[in-house]
């Protein structure tokens, strides 16, 4: 599957996803992906950063918040109307773009850090993808993103539960087929049954990758890898957000902080 088609599925999640996420239904991201994001970043105050598939632009305004000064871009048109109307809204001095990860409509050198919250295992041609944002980053700077965990959220993953609902293992399979654009349909499984019954499913391409073959295109990029996480949510949050109980079984993220070397 190549960008374009990508973009149309995006495009056609974006105006629910944006209702949905700001609603407050994406609460793996709230409770638990972004936090564990934003405490493994370096300080990033005054430092030029490009978040890449920044859908509604959320995490890109928390990014703005810590001082960074914010371009972000998004192959999906809504996401980025709705990015620039909360912008207009309530200003941090984000500029959005439209644009795909694979062909950057940046100089070379042209930011000191860059960030992809859960959009690179959506893109086709990651590859290419690193080796752009290898390319937009000045010497010495780090990109950090985070993705489906690529061992417990394979193109087969089944929660088990016990009799009292929770999840105590994860049945996984199909690790080894790397999938181009396999759609998955799903809604946030926080969403209240009464929204759940009239909205309509995203449809999400996937691109699963091995574990093997991210480290290989991250290496052939010519990045170094610098930090690695796995988050798991503490036991309160897992009490106060029961969705999100099952990273304390097996992770479900994967976060990765990459170094463009200084020379
Ligand atoms: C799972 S959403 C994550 C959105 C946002 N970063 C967040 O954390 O809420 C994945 C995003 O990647 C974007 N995307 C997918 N393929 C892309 C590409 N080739 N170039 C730029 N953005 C892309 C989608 O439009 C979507 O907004």
């Amino acid at each position: 599957m190549q960008s374009a088609e990508v973009g149309a599925c995006w495009e056609g999640n974006a105006e629910n996803w944006t209702k949905f996420s700001r609603a407050g239904y994406d609460i793996y991201r709230d409770a638990l992906n972004t936090p564990a994001f934003l405490d493994m970043i370096p300080p990033v105050a005054a430092l030029r950063g490009l978040d890449l598939g920044c859908g509604e632009g959320t995490n890109t305004r928390r990014l703005a918040e810590h001082g960074a000064l914010m371009t972000a871009i998004d192959i999906a048109p809504t996401f980025i109307r709705h990015a620039r109307e909360q912008e207009e809204d309530d200003p941090r001095g984000i500029r959005y773009e439209i644009g795909d990860g694979a062909d950057l409509p940046f100089e070379d050198e042209a930011f000191d850090f860059v960030t992809a919250f859960m959009s690179l295992m959506d893109m086709p041609n990651q590859a290419g993808v690193l080796r752009q944002v290898f390319r937009v980053l000045r010497r010495g700077g780090f990109f950090q993103f985070s993705i489906l965990h690529p061992c417990f959220v394979p193109p087969h993953r089944k929660t088990i539960r016990d009799e009292n609902g929770d999840c105590h293992a994860v049945e996984v399979a199909d690790y080894f087929d790397e999938t181009d654009g396999r759609i998955e349909t799903w809604l946030f499984s926080s969403m209240p049954s009464s929204e759940r019954e009239n909205a309509t499913p995203f449809r999400v391409p996937r691109f699963h990758r091995t574990l093997s073959t991210w480290v290989a295109m991250i290496t052939a990029s010519g990045f170094v890898l610098e930090e690695l996480r796995e988050p798991m949510a503490s036991e309160e949050a897992a009490r106060l957000y029961p969705t999100v109980a099952d990273t304390r079984v097996v992770p479900i993220f994967l976060h990765l902080r990459l170094r463009k070397p200084a020379s």
